[in-house]
């Protein structure tokens, strides 16, 4: 498996009173692309922005916006988001509706799809999607909030989608850290998704390439 490594920066728990500059961060940190972390209060604990401040941030970067929605009904608001400039739509196998339906929708408004997987939902339940979908985001915490534990139990369901699929986009979010990254990188994961790792550490780019499994 050669896959190139993305950083994707989480803004969930920064201050949206300076976006601008915490975007500037992510560019002059070297991410790839911004995470931007959908919460509707019922789907999982916490609630955080939607289209109209992502309208906003789409003016602030020129960087890829992927939007993970965790929210009960995705297939509602699947244009909205991608109306405002997000380019990837992750969406949660738990969450409500049909996903083929939901796919397709996706792609015909020709973003990517990413199914997401929370840390206890099997593999198997993603493996019928694989061949139509860009990517598989295996949450490595618990839907909600920044700054949680890893749960080191979701490297088995890593390793399995890897095997099965040496050509698909594996993403990882969630306690992703200087600690955790060997071991996401090491089961086959290929889009790296973080916040606190990157913005509590002083020297951000050097984090972002770390996260890119380069030592130094
Ligand atoms: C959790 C979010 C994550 C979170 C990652 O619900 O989906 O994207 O912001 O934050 P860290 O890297 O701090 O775990
Ligand atoms: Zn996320």
């Amino acid at each position: 498996m050669n896959k190139e490594i993305q950083v994707s920066v989480s803004i969930l728990a920064e201050d949206f009173s300076i976006l601008g500059e915490v975007l500037k961060t992510i560019e002059d940190a070297g991410g790839d692309s911004v995470h931007l972390d959908i919460l509707d209060g019922v789907f999982a604990p916490n609630l955080s922005f939607g289209p109209v401040v992502i309208k906003g941030i789409r003016k602030l970067t020129h960087l890829p916006l992927h939007a993970h929605l965790m929210i009960q009904y995705p297939e509602k608001y699947l244009a909205d988001y991608i109306n405002v400039g997000c380019s990837q739509i992750y969406f949660h196998l738990e969450s409500e509706g049909n996903p083929e339906n939901i796919i397709n929708k996706i792609h015909s408004m020709k973003a990517k799809c990413g199914i997401v997987l929370n840390p206890d939902t099997s593999a198997d339940t993603v493996t019928p999607y694989l061949e139509k979908i860009d990517s598989v985001l295996i949450m490595c915490v618990y839907p909600g909030f920044s700054g949680q534990k890893f749960i080191p139990e979701v490297l088995s369901k890593i390793e399995k989608i890897r095997e099965i699929s040496p050509k698909i986009d594996i993403a990882v979010d969630g306690g992703i850290n200087d600690e955790t990254i060997d071991s996401v990188l090491n089961s086959g994961a290929n889009v790296i998704i973080a916040n606190s790792y990157i913005f509590s550490s002083k020297d951000r780019a050097k984090a972002v390439r770390r996260l890119k499994g380069i030592n130094e």
